[in-house]
Formats: C-alpha cells, structure tokens, sequence
C-alpha cells in the first residue's frame, strides 16, 4: 500500500515538472550556440524555425531555468561537420556524437567542457592527435574515442584524469608506448586499447591499485611480460592480450582472479607451463593460448573451472597425456591441442564431454586405435585427427557421428576397410579426409549418401576396385582425391569427377576415362596427341552448342511473338464480350507519368481487365493485381487497391499528388507507378509488368519458372532491396508491408520494391484510409508491433532481415515445420542454442557449392541477424545493411 502511495506522489511530481513554465527568452542562456550548432550539423528533426524549443531537439537535454543543455546524444545519425561550437556549452556533463561522419581534429577545446563526465567519439573518422587539453576534463569518468584515424601517443595530460571508469582508445593508429600512469588510476575498471601500434611493455604496476575488470590490448606490439599487476586486485573479468610480443609465462597470480571469464593469450611468445592455480579461476569459460611457446603437460586443474567452454591450446609445445579429469568438463564445446607433441591414447575420457562439438586433436602423436564408442555422444561436429599415429580400423560406431560436418583423418595408420556406416554421416560438407592411411578394399558405395559433402580426400592409401557409379550422388562435391591407390575400371561420368584435375585420379594403374589421358579400351592413342583430341572435341561441341543456341533463340522468340499476337486477340475478344454485358464504368480521373507511354495506355482497357478474374496475378494485403495487354501490345500489371473508398472520396487530389511524386522517385530498385485510373469509388495503380514474377514465387517456386535462384543472383537480389529500401528511409517513407511477395524482379531479375505507394496512400496514422490496424504480412512483422502499433524505421530493417533469412535458407516465414510458436526468425535464432552449425541452417544446396559462396552466405546471415534482433536499437540502419552486404559480396 506504501509503496503505491508512493508511485502516485512520484506520477503527480513528475506530471508537474512535466509541464514546465516557459521561461523568458533572456534566460535561453544556450539559445545562441543551438542555433549555430543547428545550421551547422543540419540535425533532422531539430526544427530551425522555432529553436527556443531546443530544449526538446531529439537528443538534447537541459536542466535549470535557464535551460542549459547538459546532455548532447547524437549517435548514429550520418552526421559531420565542425563540432567546435559544441565546446561552448559550458555545462555539458554528457557528449556523445558516437557512429557519425565526424573527420578532422577532436577540438582542443572540448578541454574547456570543465563538468563533462562522459565524452564519447567512438566509431567516426576523427584524425591527427589527441588534444592534451582533453586532460583538463577532471571530471571525466568515461572517454571513448575507439574507431577513429587516430595517431600519436596517448597524451601524457590523461594522468590527470583521476576520476576515469573507463577509458577506451582501441581501433586507431595510437604509436608509443602505454604510460605508468594508466596503473595509477585508481577508478579505472577498462581499460581498451587494442589494434593499435602500441609499442614497448605492459606497465608493471598496471592493475594493482585499481579495479581493473577489462583489459584488452589485443594487436598490438607489444613486448615484455605479462605483469603480476595485473591479477593482484583479483577483480579482473576479461583479459585479451592476443597477438603482441609478449613473452615470459602466465604468472601463477591469475588464481587471484575468480571472477575471470574470458583469458586470452594466443598469438604472443609466451613460454613455461600454465600455472596450477588456474584452477582456482573458478569463472573461466574461455581460455585461449594458442600459437606460443608454451610447454609442459596441460594441467588437469583446469578440470576445476566447471564452466569451461572452450579451451584452446593448439601451436604450443605441450608434451604428455590429456589429463582424463578433463572428462568432468561438462560445458566444454571446444578442445583444441593441435600442433604440439601430445602422446597416449587416443583420449576417451574426453568423450564424456556431452557438449563437445570441436575436438581437435591433429598434429600430435597420439596412437592407439579409436574406440568403437567415438560418437556415442552425439554433437561433435568437428573431429580432427589427423597427422597423429592412430592404428586400427576406423570404428562402425562412427556412424554414429550424425551431427559431423568436418572429418579429418589423414596421415595416421588406419588400416582395414573404409565402413559402409560413414554413409550415415548425412551432415558432413565441409570435408571428410582419409588421405595418406593403409586403407585397402573397395570404396564403399555408401559414400554416394553424403549429398552435401564438399570435398572428399581419400588419396594415398591402397584401395582398391571400381570408383562406385553410386559416388554420382555426392551432389555437393566440388573438390575429390582418389589419386595413389589401386583403383581401376572406368571413371564414371559426373561433373565434379570430370571437372576435377588429372591429378585427382592419377597414381591408379588401372583407371582410365575423362579426365585421365587414357580412354577405357583406347590402346592405339598416345599419351601425346590425345590432348589435341580433347581440344578439337571441345571446339566442336562448342560450335554445335552455340548453333544450338541460335536455333533455342530463334525459336523462342518466334514462339514469344506467336504467344503475344494470341494475347492481343485474347485481350480484345474480352473487351468486346466485356462491352456487351456490362457498361463500361464512368472514368473520373486518369493520368500517365511518362509522356512516351500516353499513347500506348488505354484506361478503359484497364478498367475491363480487372473485372476479368481469369487475369488475377497475385492478391496482396492492400491490393489485387492483375495482367494487362494494351491494345498496343504493352503488358502492365494493374494494382487495384482495396478498401479506398474514403481515401478516394475525401483525398482524391491528395493521393494524386502523392500519386505523381512516388512517380517521380527515381531509384532503379522500386517499383514506382507510371499512372493511375480512378472511376467510382475505386483507384487503379499502373505498373509495367514483371515478367518474373516475385522473390516469393522465385525462392518457393510457386511459378516454375525455369531460373536457377543461384546464390550470386539472390545476393544482388537482397543488396537491390537493401539499397531501395535505404532510399525510401532517406527520402522518410516508411514501407508498410515488406515482403518477398511484395518484391518483384524485372526482365533482368533486378529487385523492385512494390508496394509503395500503400505507405503514402493508406498511411492509417494520417487518416487516409479506413484501414485500421496496418503491421504487414505474417511472418514479417516485427516484435514490438505487440505495443507500438506503428510499423518504424527499425520496424523496416526488422522485415527486411526476414527477407534475408528466406533468401538464405528457401525457407517460409512462417512454417509449421519449425514447431509451435516459431517463426523463420526464431528458429534461425534459436539453431545455436539447438547446436546446430550455420551449415544446418542455410540451404545447403548453395552453401556447398564453393567456399566463396559459403563465406559470402554466413556474412549474410550476420546481417540477417542483426536486422532481426529483437530489441529495435540495435537494428542497423538500413544504409549500414547495404554497406555490410557490398562488404559480403567482395568477400
Ligand atoms: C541564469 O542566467 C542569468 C543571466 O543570464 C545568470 O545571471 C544566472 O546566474 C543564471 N542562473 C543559472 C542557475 O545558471
Ligand atoms: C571550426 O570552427 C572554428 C570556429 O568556430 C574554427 O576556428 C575552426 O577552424 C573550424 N574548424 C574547421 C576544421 O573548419
Ligand atoms: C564507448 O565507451 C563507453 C565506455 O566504455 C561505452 O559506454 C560506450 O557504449 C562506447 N561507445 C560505443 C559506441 O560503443
Ligand atoms: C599510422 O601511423 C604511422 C606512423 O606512426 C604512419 O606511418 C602510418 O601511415 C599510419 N597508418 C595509417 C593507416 O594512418
Ligand atoms: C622478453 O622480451 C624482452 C623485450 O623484448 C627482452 O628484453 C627479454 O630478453 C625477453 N625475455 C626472454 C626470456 O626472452
Ligand atoms: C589456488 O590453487 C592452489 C593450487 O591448486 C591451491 O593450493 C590453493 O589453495 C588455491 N587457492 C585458493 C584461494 O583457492
Ligand atoms: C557458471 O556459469 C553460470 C551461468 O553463467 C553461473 O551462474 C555460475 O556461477 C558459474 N559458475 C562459476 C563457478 O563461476
Ligand atoms: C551442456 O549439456 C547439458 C546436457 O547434456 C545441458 O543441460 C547444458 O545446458 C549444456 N550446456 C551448454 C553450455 O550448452
Ligand atoms: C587431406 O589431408 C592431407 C594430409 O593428411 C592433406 O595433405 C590434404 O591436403 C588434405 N586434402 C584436402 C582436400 O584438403
């Protein structure tokens, strides 16, 4: 009851000061410098004809009577321009102008900004030195100028800045070296400098009077040891130290640190062996070392850190066994010791793991033989065994593997048969590798199962009878190894056999067929002029295949001209039968935009058409349209909207002009209208036709068409509605119903985005429309359309992401299979927590194709993750998007 009472003083209270007395124009005491500060960084939404309201400018907050700003945050909004003018504001406390297009020098006198506690200039293009003035801030608890051109050293001013928290200067061009003086911050709980060129040691003292949570130093040059310091407050959480110089070993101390989480040191010279007492830092999950010199045998404390997750200790020198109390890790997904001088069995305990999905032993000289049990748990996905000196037959059990998407068994001394069971290994694609082994006996047919492998190396070994004509349902295969064995008969004839180089076959005596030199029962040709044989069959295919082309070309077009006249008598018998059932309706308005189609349009033609059901193409959520064949021979697609009875009504001039200004909108990746009919109480929207129909109907083939959705064409396909739905943001239109049936693709499949005049016509916000509840198509929309009820930018880019998704995976939006209440969207989020591998979640049947389109696919689903992140904020922009999917694609 108390505690009510109280929620309502506090609503009355803050009801009051809610509505502010509006003071004297004398006392806008930063009236002047808003004003200048408006003309100069053009903020949108910061309203130049009435700047006494700066106090309510997005971003702008001010506190006292005489209304001085003391919070400036202005992150991402694409701004740039000559922030000098900022330092004028006195009693500034907050400044963030993080994410902008800010260049040139940070103004020295921001050191005049006596109050401000928390500057951050991270992630814009601010170049040359850190002013030394910055150090006059004493107030200054946080400092963020990551991401920038930064260079110089850090200023040696910054020791009088004893209050600071946090102190981020990664992602520059910084030289020197790192100051004592850093130790003697006694706040200091980050401290964030990595990717720079930072030079000479870590500070002795640095960590030991302060309370040190994060220190990342990560790529820099770093030399020297890594100071006791660092660990002596025990408070430190996240330690990345990662490609630096660093040598000596990890000092014993690290035990103080219970609460470290994240410990990583790869990539450094590091020697000696990992201190016992790391099982004493009960929170790590995380423990990285790779590529030093350490040495020694790995600790079997490290069992103690329960929460372990990955631990990674490849490149080293470590020597002995892998302790069997490792086996109690039960969180650990990644063991990697590749490349050291590792011994024993091969490790079983490790097995009881439940969570492993990467055990990567390679490069050791563990031998033995493997149990039969190997894949009794069931998630790794990546076993690496190869370059040891394991024996025995490969087990029946590996069948078991289901989940595997990468064996690697190479170079060991396996012996006996290659099992039939690993054909039930469905997941593998990225390679299974059995080269350089004692394998005898005849491939097994079964291999011919695994239907997303891309690469398969089973060379040097000595099996041996015919290559399996079953083998041609690898239909993933781009790379494959069969050479050294003594396999005979004839290849058989599947593209990525015959693509592959000779030397993919040679070594095998008894093998002949493309692409080996020797034909099967071709004794009389030599080695030396059966390569002039390929070439001359090759030219003569060509040339019988262009021909042929010529012929396709000819006869297509013949028959699209046949089609087009039956279309014209088809399109004419309707409006004569149209005429004599039914009057034509009065039209009241009508218009073309593009003065070169005014003759070829005919509007009663339009009307009738869509009256005619038989020429329904599509039914959208504001529309139906169908096809049109103008008298002329023109094809247009005919929009008629549903529901606009008042907006014709009552808006009618209104909608023309929003009509001919989307005309106008020039952007090769939207759909605009070339005219518009209106008659009764209904409006016609004219659209040339799309001759391929939409991204829906491509990626679900609901049209049959015969285009090949390959991965280059969907890639262009997302970059084209990315860039068109950029610019409508820029131009403020917000779209209303994106989706991959509201995207259609041209003559040349480029992407245009339909439907864009339903968010200007029948914006439901403005009144226009009797429609109420607008959200766009199920499965697009977004979360927090449950309590906003108004689709927004983010809203967009939420739509947008899902797109993506379909585009990636061929999968629904929605789609019963995902289980009850999932959605596209949930399911792809969810799939790491099911533990299941990108590889599982896009379709394989483009990822698997090569490498290049692989790695391209998994920097889309990074986008596409992004865009569908639940909270709005952290949606990129939908200009970001198209900068991250040009980014992917030159990858
Ligand atoms: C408000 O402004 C007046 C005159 O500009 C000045 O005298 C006064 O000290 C200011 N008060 C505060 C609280 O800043
Ligand atoms: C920014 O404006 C200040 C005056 O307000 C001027 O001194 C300075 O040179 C300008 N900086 C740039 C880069 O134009
Ligand atoms: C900059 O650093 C501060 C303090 O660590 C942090 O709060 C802020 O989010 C950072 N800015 C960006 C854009 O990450
Ligand atoms: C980084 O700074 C060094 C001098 O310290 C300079 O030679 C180099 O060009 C700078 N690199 C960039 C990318 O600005
Ligand atoms: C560690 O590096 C420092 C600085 O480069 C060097 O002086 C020292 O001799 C090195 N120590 C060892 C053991 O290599
Ligand atoms: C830290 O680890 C060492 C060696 O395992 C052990 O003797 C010591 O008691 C541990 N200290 C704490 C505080 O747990
Ligand atoms: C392990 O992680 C869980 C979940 O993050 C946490 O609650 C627990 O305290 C951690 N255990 C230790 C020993 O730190
Ligand atoms: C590890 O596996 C167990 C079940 O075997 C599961 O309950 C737990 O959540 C898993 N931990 C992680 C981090 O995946
Ligand atoms: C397979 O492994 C061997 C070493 O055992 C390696 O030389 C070869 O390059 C690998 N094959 C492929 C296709 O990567």
């Amino acid at each position: 009851m108390a505690s009510l009472c109280c929620c309502f003083v506090l609503l009355v209270v803050s009801l009051l000061c809610g509505s502010r007395p509006r003071p004297a124009a004398g006392q806008l005491q930063d009236l002047p410098t808003m004003v200048a500060l408006q003309r100069e960084l053009m903020v949108v939404d910061w309203d130049p004809n009435s700047p006494s309201t700066y106090c309510s400018w997005r971003g702008v907050t001010c506190a006292g009577s005489n209304q001085t700003v003391v919070a400036l945050d202005l992150p991402r909004l694409g701004l740039r321009g000559n922030i000098s003018l900022i330092s004028e504001l006195l009693s500034l406390k907050r400044l963030d102008l993080s994410s902008n297009s800010f260049h040139g020098s940070i103004p020295s006198s921001f050191g005049n900004l006596a109050l401000l506690e928390f500057l951050d200039l991270s992630m814009n293009k601010f170049e040359n030195w850190i002013p030394s003035s910055l150090g006059r801030i004493r107030n200054l608890k946080s400092l963020n100028l990551s991401n920038n051109l930064l260079s110089g050293e850090i200023p040696d001013e910054f020791k009088y800045l004893e209050r600071l928290q946090e102190l981020q200067i990664s992602g520059n061009n910084l030289s020197g070296s790192i100051p004592d003086w850093v130790g003697s911050l006694t706040d200091l709980r980050v401290f964030s400098a990595y990717e720079n060129s930072l030079v000479g040691v870590i500070p002795n003292n640095l960590g030991s009077v302060s309370q040190l949570e994060v220190l990342n130093l990560h790529s820099n040059l770093l030399e020297g040891v890594i100071p006791e310091s660092i660990f002596m407050s025990g408070k430190l959480q996240v330690l990345v130290l990662t490609v630096n110089r660093l040598n000596g070993s990890l000092p014993a101390s690290v035990g103080n640190c219970q609460g470290l989480s994240s410990l990583r040191i790869g990539n450094n010279r590091l020697v000696g062996s990992i201190p016992v007492s790391i099982g004493n830092v009960s929170s790590l999950t995380y423990f990285e070392a790779d590529n030093n010199h350490l040495s020694g045998e790995i600790v079997p404390e490290f069992a103690q850190c329960s929460n372990l997750t990955l631990l990674n200790l490849a490149s080293n020198s470590f020597t002995g066994t892998i302790p069997e109390k490792l086996g109690e890790l039960k969180n650990l997904q990644e063991f990697i010791v590749s490349d050291n001088i590792l011994t024993g069995e091969f490790p079983k305990s490790i097995l009881r793991c439940r969570n492993l999905s990467k055990l990567d032993l390679s490069f050791n000289r563990f031998k033995g033989s493997l149990p039969e049990d190997l894949c009794d748990m069931s998630r790794l996905q990546f076993l690496l065994l190869d370059h040891n000196s394991i024996s025995g037959e490969i087990p029946r059990g590996i069948g078991n593997c289901i989940r595997l998407l990468e064996l690697h068994m190479g170079s060991n001394y396996l012996t006996g048969k290659i099992p039939p069971e690993i054909g039930k290994i469905k997941n593998l694609q990225i390679a299974l590798n059995l080269s350089f082994n004692h394998f005898r006996g005849p491939l097994p047919q079964e291999l011919g199962r695994l239907d997303k492998l891309v690469s398969l190396d089973v060379s040097n070994n000595q099996l041996s009878g015919d290559i399996p004509s079953e083998l041609k349902g690898m239909l993933s295969l781009i790379e494959v190894n069969f050479s050294n064995n003594h396999l005979s008969g004839q290849i058989p004839i599947f593209g990525p056999f015959q693509k592959s180089p000779r030397s993919s076959f040679s070594g095998n005596k008894d093998l002949c067929g493309d692409p080996l030199d020797f034909n099967c029962g071709d004794y009389f040709s030599s080695v030396d002029d059966s390569d002039d044989h390929k070439v001359s069959y090759k030219i003569i295919l060509a040339v019988v295949g262009s021909g042929l082309t010529v012929f396709t070309t000819v006869s297509v077009v013949v028959s699209l001209f046949m089609l087009r006249e039956r279309q014209e008598m088809d399109a004419k018998g309707t409006m004569v039968a149209g005429e004599v059932v039914v009057t034509p309706p009065q039209i009241t308005a009508g218009n073309v935009f593009i003065d070169s189609l005014k003759q070829a349009i005919d509007f009663d033609c339009a009307v009738k058409a869509t009256l005619k059901d038989s020429n329904k193409l599509s039914n959208a959520t504001f529309s139906t349209t169908y096809k049109v064949v103008m008298p002329s021979g023109l094809v247009l697609s005919v929009k008629k909207l549903k529901s606009v009875d008042r907006t014709v009504v009552h808006h009618q001039n209104k909608m023309i002009r929003e009509l001919e200004r989307l005309g106008n909108l020039c952007h090769a990746n939207l759909m605009r209208p070339i005219g518009y009919v209106i008659y009764e109480d209904v409006a016609l929207l004219l659209h040339h036709h799309m001759p391929n129909g939409t991204l829906a109907q491509l990626l679900h083939n609901t049209t049959g068409t015969e285009l090949e959705p390959d991965w280059p064409r969907r890639l262009s396909i997302a970059i084209g509605v990315a860039e068109g739905l950029a610019y409508l943001h820029h131009t403020a239109i917000i779209h209303l119903d994106i989706s991959s049936g509201n995207i259609f693709l041209d003559a040349n499949s480029s992407a245009l985005i339909g439907e864009i005049e339903i968010s200007k016509l029948l914006d439901p916000s403005k009144g226009t429309a009797s429609i109420s509840a607008v959200a766009g198509s199920f499965g697009y929309i977004p979360p927090e359309y449950a309590y906003t009820m108004q689709v927004t930018v983010p809203g967009n880019v939420y739509s947008f992401g899902v797109v993506l998704l379909e585009i990636l995976t061929s999968r629904l939006p929605v789609d019963e299979a995902f289980g009850e209440g999932i959605d596209l969207v949930k399911w792809v989020h969810n799939a790491s927590g099911r533990g299941e591998a990108p590889e599982q979640i896009m379709d394989a049947r483009l990822s698997t194709v090569s490498f290049a389109w692989r790695k391209q696919m998994l920097a889309v689903l990074k986008v596409a993750m992004l865009c569908t992140e639940n909270t709005p904020a952290k949606r990129p922009k939908m200009k970001k998007a198209v900068e991250m999917l040009l980014e992917a694609k030159e990858n």
